[in-house]
């Protein structure tokens, strides 16, 4: 296995698999891998073959964290995520650090070179706009930017995402389509723990009573398609009978939920069968996001 931390590195040897007609698929990570990353990988590698070339990437993105958010904090774990990589078969671990992702007069590597400064942003207006949108409103011009200069990177044939940050991989979706990306994106499911709380780097925050309350954002889900196997109901109705659901963990507290067609995330106001249900919920200071198709 190949770790690379140099972009134009990165990209001369992408270039050169291209030239020699090599399958790359690709998943981007911000590190401290579980087994739901994993799972990606291994999609990856089934799609690409046998003779084809998996890369991961692992680099905490500055741009989609607002300054009040956890970046400094980011759990970070290179040596494991590594073994784990290499366990899985992985070809090459790119792994930028901000300077050669984001060279500006910031960066101590730079700093006589002040027109090397990063002012170019990828940004999508309409899919970003709801849910995760709402409470982190840089967030997604940070993905869609970090995302767009990994394709050019690795010039992947396919990569994969996962099913966990809903609203993340519909906006990539829109991007390579807009933008004419040659990129195949493929959508994984949620890995979940034993309980059901779905696989996350940032589960580590959570204390022992945190870890037994987070499971809420599970039973919510489950509750919703429960209610509404019984009848159709509207969204309003469903929305307040979960808030009330919600209060039975003492530390949950509610962001959003929200009921919305899955291909234009457009809000509904009669829940049905196929409707797109995902929920963000502070547990403690530790915000935890789920989804599921009712
Ligand atoms: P990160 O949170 O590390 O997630 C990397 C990928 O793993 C994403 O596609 C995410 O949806 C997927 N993933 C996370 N938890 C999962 C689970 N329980 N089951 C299956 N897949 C899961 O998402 C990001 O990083 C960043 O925004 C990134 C796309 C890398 C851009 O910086």
């Amino acid at each position: 296995m190949q770790i690379i931390s140099r972009a134009d590195a990165m990209q001369k040897l992408a270039l050169r698999w291209k030239r020699q007609s090599v399958r790359v698929g690709f998943v981007p990570t911000m590190g401290y891998l579980h087994a739901g990353h994993l799972s990606l990988v291994r999609e990856a590698r089934k799609r690409a073959g046998k003779n084809g070339k998996v890369v991961v990437s692992i680099y905490v993105n500055p741009t989609q964290f607002a300054p009040t958010e956890d970046l400094a904090k980011y759990p970070r774990d290179l040596k494991r995520d590594l073994k784990l990589c290499r366990e899985a078969g992985v070809d090459v671990v790119f792994t930028p650090d901000d300077a050669e992702m984001y060279p500006s007069r910031q960066n101590s590597k730079f700093k006589i070179q002040n027109s090397k400064s990063f002012s170019t942003y990828v940004v999508e207006e309409k899919l970003s706009q709801s849910m995760e949108g709402v409470t982190r409103p840089t967030h997604f011009r940070g993905v869609t930017t970090v995302v767009a200069k990994l394709f050019n990177l690795v010039l992947p044939d396919m990569a994969v995402f996962g099913q966990k940050d809903f609203q993340q991989a519909a906006i990539i979706q829109r991007m390579v389509r807009d933008l004419n990306f040659p990129v195949k994106i493929i959508v994984a499911p949620t890995l979940r723990e034993a309980d059901g709380l779905a696989m996350s780097s940032r589960n580590k925050y959570l204390d022992a009573e945190q870890r037994a309350q987070a499971v809420i954002l599970f039973h919510a889900l489950q509750a919703a398609k429960a209610a509404m196997a019984r009848k159709s109901i509207s969204a309003a109705r469903l929305k307040s009978d979960l808030k009330e659901f919600l209060t039975a963990a003492p530390q949950a507290r509610l962001d959003y939920v929200e009921f919305f067609n899955p291909e234009t995330l457009e809000p509904v106001t009669q829940v049905e069968p196929g409707t797109q249900m995902a929920l963000a919920v502070f547990v403690g200071k530790t915000r935890l996001i789920d989804n599921a198709k009712l």
